[in-house]
């Protein structure tokens, strides 16, 4: 099988509202600003983030490919150069009930889009399906948002437990969010990979802090992308210094993707 450019990162968290669908948005347009495409797979159901910091309207979602017969490139929408997003809606949770044929036809046009970008970031949601939580298991990356809350903490630790027990996962990329300062998003990782490693076997690696900023959460709620509208604030200094450190951490990862050999092999 011919296999594309795209590699697949998984952006998960246990409990929701840590700032993935932000993180995933900002982390697109750091790597589109160095000339690479990318696809966010949205997988926010309700209001979605993506939608609001990219001041955005979706065209539609996987609901409409898989019930509607629209194609994929039909649901594709550019939300800056060089990234487009895919709403998935409540496709995702129809994507466990679907005929294999259906099933099939849907996957085969995914797989097509390995040849159209460099990275695809999947923005999951809380309540995943199976299927999707297979999908973000099948990654070539996954990205876990973790942050000072306690129930963070513990749902972040039973969701990688999943991953690992039930998918086969061992490696993991950490990014803690929220944080008071670079030194407490240190510690909390510290404190979060000694649990780990003391109950379960896997490999995490950390990718850096981003501190809690009251200026972006507004920026957000004024439907404003905070790395586009404030180049040179801490925040974005801190993104940068994270997506940076993730792009050093997959220089050392040369391999080709998994993700569209596995994904054949679901259909
Ligand atoms: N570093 C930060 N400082 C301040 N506010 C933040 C930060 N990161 C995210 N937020 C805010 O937290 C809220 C939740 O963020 P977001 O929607 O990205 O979370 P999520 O994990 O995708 O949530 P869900 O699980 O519901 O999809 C948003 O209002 C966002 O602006
Ligand atoms: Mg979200």
């Amino acid at each position: 099988m011919l296999i594309g450019n795209a590699k697949v990162y998984s952006i998960i968290s246990g409990k929701g509202g840590v700032g993935k669908s932000l993180f995933t948005a900002e982390l697109a347009y750091y790597l589109s600003s160095l000339g690479r495409r990318i696809l966010i797979i949205d997988g926010d159901m309700g209001l979605s983030n993506i939608e609001v910091v990219f001041n955005i309207k979706t065209k539609g979602t996987l609901n409409d490919v898989i019930n509607y017969g629209k194609s994929i490139n039909d649901i594709i929408t550019q939300a800056s150069p060089r990234i487009d997003v895919i709403s998935s809606g409540s496709g995702v949770r129809e994507l466990n009930f679907l005929s294999s044929l259906d099933r099939q036809g849907l996957v085969s046009s995914i797989l097509d889009l390995q040849y159209k970008y460099d990275a695809i970031l999947i923005d999951t949601s809380s309540g995943m399906s199976e299927f999707s939580l297979q999908l973000a298991s099948m990654s070539d990356e996954i990205i876990c948002l973790l942050t000072p809350e306690p129930s963070s903490f513990t749902d972040l630790y039973g969701m990688i437990k999943v991953m690992v027990q039930d998918f086969k996962k061992d490696r993991f990329c950490v990014v803690t969010n929220m944080v008071e300062t670079e030194t407490k998003g240190d510690f909390l990782f510290q404190k979060f990979a000694e649990v780990c490693s003391r109950f379960l076997i896997v490999s995490l690696d950390y990718l850096g802090s981003v501190p809690f900023d009251e200026n972006v959460k507004k920026l957000v709620a004024s439907q404003k992308l905070p790395i586009r509208q404030n180049p040179s604030s801490e925040h974005t200094h801190m993104i940068k210094k994270v997506s940076k450190q993730f792009e050093l951490y997959l220089m050392s990862r040369p391999e080709l993707s998994q993700f569209w050999t596995e994904l054949s092999g679901v259909a």
